[in-house]
């Protein structure tokens, strides 16, 4: 059976999402070991399953590996990542929070990782964003592979390849379907909703990534980068979100059996790939309008025309198999 070598970095929602995913996956002639984990306070070398279990239980408790540690030797996690080939990593799964400013810490790393021959399987936005070429090229001087189905929830349908992309267009965000279907159906304000969303955990205390657009901007962008080849940077995206100001349009399409949604879209004008985020009115035979709560799906219009739709799983497993699937292409 391969045994492949894995580091974690980041053990929040999603790394410990996934530590618990590992344990119930079976995939015949493969077995990935954790060899390595680093949260903000550093990285640790992993010697057993049964500590990976007992970090990650440590973890919920909110303090960091270099507590867990106790004097044993823990790195800052820009050198550890330089030591993981020599201990048999062979895949990176990168899991910090998204800075959308600049991209960093997580660009540095995977960078680092990407040259130093470490293929990685990131759910972070913010390095692809903002250094996607610089991340490809690293890729192919270290002959390492880079995989981000987890950024954006749906990746190019398959049948897409070859030909050329001119369009994409994409309900990617979660928090604002569910923020727009309970202002419609509810007919109550967008700050109801928006309270509503809070309350169910759906919406993050601070929801400015999700509502003011910029989560849906950057996973367009990414699908962009990924499909068109796009040199837009994240500024140049005009980006119009969700607030008390779509409460009309919400009325509008309440009254005509529309829905609305957040949709992200990228198209050639002009020479360039331009990308926009807006509230949109929806037609009832738009594969859009049934994208609800944390569903995802977008469209791929290629240069003959043809749509390509892909959607997205929403179970509440779908990150971790997203990042399994991921590190079973980069292995294969
Ligand atoms: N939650 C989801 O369902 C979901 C879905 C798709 C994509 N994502 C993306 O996944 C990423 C992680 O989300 P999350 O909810 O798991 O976030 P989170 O709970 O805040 O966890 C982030 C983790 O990254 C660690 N970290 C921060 N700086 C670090 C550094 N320099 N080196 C190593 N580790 C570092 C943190 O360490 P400490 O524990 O020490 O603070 C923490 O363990 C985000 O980019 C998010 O946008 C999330």
């Amino acid at each position: 059976m391969q045994e492949v070598g894995l580091a974690l970095f980041g053990l929040g929602n999603v790394g410990r999402a996934f530590i618990n995913y590992l344990r119930n996956a079976a995939d015949p002639g493969t077995r990935l070991r954790v060899n390595a984990v680093a949260d903000s306070s550093g990285g640790l070398f992993v010697e057993t399953a049964d500590e990976l279990a007992r970090i990650s239980q440590f973890k919920e408790s909110g303090l960091g590996i270099r507590e867990f540690a106790r004097g044993r030797d823990v790195q800052e996690p820009g050198e550890f990542v330089k030591l993981l080939r020599s201990r048999g990593v062979a895949v990176l799964v990168e899991s910090l929070p998204t800075n959308i400013k600049n991209g960093q810490p997580g660009l540095d790393l995977i960078r680092t990782a990407l040259e130093n021959g470490i293929s990685v399987v990131t759910v972070d936005k913010g390095p692809l964003v903002h250094g996607f070429d610089l991340l490809m090229e690293a890729a192919r001087q270290g002959g390492s592979m880079l995989r981000f189905s987890g950024t954006t929830g749906v990746v190019p349908p398959d049948e897409i390849t070859g030909e050329g992309v001119v369009e994409i267009r994409g309900v990617l965000n979660g928090t604002t379907n569910y923020v727009l279907d309970e202002m419609r159906e509810r007919s109550i304000s967008f700050e109801d909703a928006l309270a509503a969303a809070q309350e169910a955990g759906i919406a993050e205390p601070d929801p400015s990534l999700d509502v003011e657009g910029w989560d849906t901007a950057c996973k367009t962008l990414i699908l962009a980068k990924t499909s068109m080849r796009a040199k837009t940077r994240l500024e140049e995206i005009s980006r119009i979100g969700i607030g008390g100001e779509t409460e009309s349009l919400v009325q509008t399409a309440r009254a005509r059996g529309l829905a609305v949604r957040l949709v992200g879209r990228a198209r050639i004008w002009q020479g360039r790939v331009r990308v926009s985020v807006a509230p949109k009115l929806i037609q009832p035979d738009s594969p859009f309008f049934s994208i609800s709560g944390s569903s995802k799906l977008a469209v791929f219009r290629a240069e003959s025309g043809r749509e390509f739709i892909s959607r997205g799983a929403s179970s509440r497993n779908s990150i971790a198999e997203l990042i399994h699937r991921d590190i079973i292409e980069c292995i294969s």
